[in-house]
């Protein structure tokens, strides 16, 4: 059985370009994969992407630039500006073990970069925009203070063939205490069987 899609519609209180989906997606067990980009020391984006996958018994991802960043956060901020406003791709480590194509639905996690998603995380959604066809797809991000910004608007931008969930921003401060709205994020978008 694909996707078939359980009958509550949920009117997208989302960024302006993601159509409105009916969720939650009724996929099978096996079929949701969750990829992510962190960089902090905190894993703000590690620890949500973490929660997610195990609430959607889903397999994990991490996203990871061929060059890192500066561990510094100053430096790291200046050298992320130009390829976040450019909306430039920066290369990215081949990811073991996997193939987009056996999931129904696919999460994808980054910080808010510059009010967009980190450039690693463009890369991976650039590159993988055609396995991503017709496959229901749910941003989530991390910030610190921001909200959503630009990251719904420019990744529904990138990925005109996928089904795109509503997209959620977590506090990346707090984001260890929000266990019950990560879960509640993944219950409104899949109903894993
Ligand atoms: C290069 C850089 C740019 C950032 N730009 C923003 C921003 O524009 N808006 C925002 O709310 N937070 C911004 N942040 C804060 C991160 O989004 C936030 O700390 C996030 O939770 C970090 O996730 P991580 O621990 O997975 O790296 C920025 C952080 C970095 C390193």
């Amino acid at each position: 059985m694909k996707k078939m899609i359980a009958g509550v519609v949920v009117a997208a209180s989302c960024a302006a370009g993601f159509a409105q989906a009916a969720e939650p997606v009724e996929v099978e067990k096996g079929k949701v994969a969750v990829i992510y980009f962190s960089w902090s020391p905190d894993g703000n984006t590690r620890f949500a992407a973490e929660t997610i996958a195990k609430k959607a018994a889903a397999d994990i991802f991490e996203i990871k630039a061929q060059t890192p960043y500066s561990a510094n956060y100053r430096a790291c901020c200046d050298e992320a500006n130009p390829e976040c406003y450019g909306k430039k791709l920066r290369p990215i480590m081949p990811i073991k073990g996997l193939d987009v194509g056996k999931y129904d639905v696919v999460f994808v996690g980054t910080p808010n970069w510059w009010g967009t998603m980190a450039p690693p995380v463009r890369t991976w959604v650039t590159e993988n925009a055609s396995a991503l066809k017709g496959k229901h797809v749910a941003i989530f991000q991390t910030h610190g203070g921001g909200g959503m910004q630009r990251v719904g608007k420019e990744f529904a931008e990138l990925l005109p063939g996928s089904r795109l969930l509503s997209p959620k921003a977590f506090p990346g401060s707090s984001v260890r205490s929000a266990g019950k709205a990560l879960e509640a994020f993944v219950a409104e978008r899949v109903s894993v069987k």
